[in-house]
């Protein structure tokens, strides 16, 4: 293999840079050129590709968002936009891709794969830390912490005005990111849409933390959750107790910015070599994995079809914990 394009797609996460600078400075190193591909799919089909060098990539290793720049393509959900990404490849003489992004970015290339046979390894890059084949994904380790800290904040005025702060975090199908806030923050509760939580449930057990002299309480929610988002859970709530002194903070967007943790730097590193060698040594269709330390290769459609189970043990934590 003489060629790789790279590209980031779908939302972005903190360490897709870093990824990225993994993935140019690898391949450099073994003879292998590198072309970046700016905006996912999109850029791949309109030949937004540029070469990339070991400078390109310099400087970014400590930095959120990604240089290479994201989108969610909706011409490359149709077989005439991923011809004309194929073409924009060939005459560039592409063999191979790394895809850094999440289960979209992975069902894309699985498809691609399978009509066009680019060998293509993808590096799990999403907040949601939702992908079969890995412990963790590039983003989430940053995002929680992010999250926490404003969580933090949240708890100092709930205490202060004796309140009942609702907080909904990221995670449209996975509770990840509330699960591990709702433990860090102490809070309460934790709804995520792997459970189901009722209205009367959350009453309850805003009712026994009050029985035992709580006088203010945080209720994580993901903002999948069956029950609806923060707002309307709190709606429901203030409706059936309207004596409770209801907040809600949507914390939004801001938990996919800021600069990458030091774990998801060195994840992404990782990951951005193990992508590259893996293409080497023949690999195609595979995402890149840690688990148990240990690099791990699974195949995209196994990837993206099996949903990676939430730990039964940080669901009974929460409950433990909030006595
Ligand atoms: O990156 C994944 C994710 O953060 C989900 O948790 C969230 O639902 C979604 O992206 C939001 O995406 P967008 O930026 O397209 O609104």
């Amino acid at each position: 293999m003489k060629s790789i394009g790279v590209f980031t797609s779908g939302g972005d996460a903190p360490g897709m840079n870093a990824c990225v600078r993994s993935v140019v400075r690898s391949a450099l190193s073994l003879g292998i050129d590198v072309y970046g591909i700016k905006y996912g799919y999109n850029g791949m089909i309109e030949g937004d590709i540029y070469k990339m060098k070991s400078y390109s990539v310099s400087n970014i290793v400590q930095r959120g968002g990604t240089i290479l720049k994201s989108a969610r393509s909706k011409e490359f959900t149709t077989p005439e936009g991923r011809k004309r990404a194929y073409e924009q490849l060939s005459k560039r003489g592409i063999e191979g891709l790394v895809a850094i992004g999440g289960d979209g970015t992975l069902t894309g290339a699985n498809i691609f794969y399978e009509e066009f046979g680019i060998p293509t390894v993808g590096c799990p890059g999403t907040i949601d830390n939702d992908l079969f084949g890995t412990d963790y994904t590039i983003g989430f380790n940053t995002a929680i912490n992010t999250a926490l800290d404003a969580i933090d904040k949240i708890r100092d005025t709930a205490n202060s005005h004796d309140r009942v702060f609702f907080i909904e975090v990221m995670g449209r199908h996975s509770g990840y990111i509330a699960i591990n806030c709702g433990i860090g923050g102490g809070a309460e509760l934790v709804m995520v849409p792997e459970t189901s939580t009722t209205i009367e449930d959350v009453i309850q057990t805003l009712q026994t933390g009050r029985d035992r002299q709580k006088t203010s309480s945080i209720v994580i929610v993901a903002e999948g959750d069956v029950q609806g988002n923060a707002h309307e859970i709190a709606g429901k709530v203030s409706k059936q107790v309207p004596e409770l002194d209801i907040r809600v903070t949507t914390l939004g967007h801001i938990q996919r910015g800021g600069d990458p943790s030091a774990f998801d730097r060195i994840l992404a590193s990782r990951m951005g070599l193990a992508a590259v060698e893996g293409l080497i040594n023949g690999e195609k269709n595979v995402l890149v994995g840690i688990v148990n330390d240990r690099v791990q290769y699974t195949n995209f459609k196994l990837a993206i079809s099996k949903s990676k189970p939430l730990n039964p043990d940080l669901l009974r934590l929460v409950d433990i914990l909030n006595i």
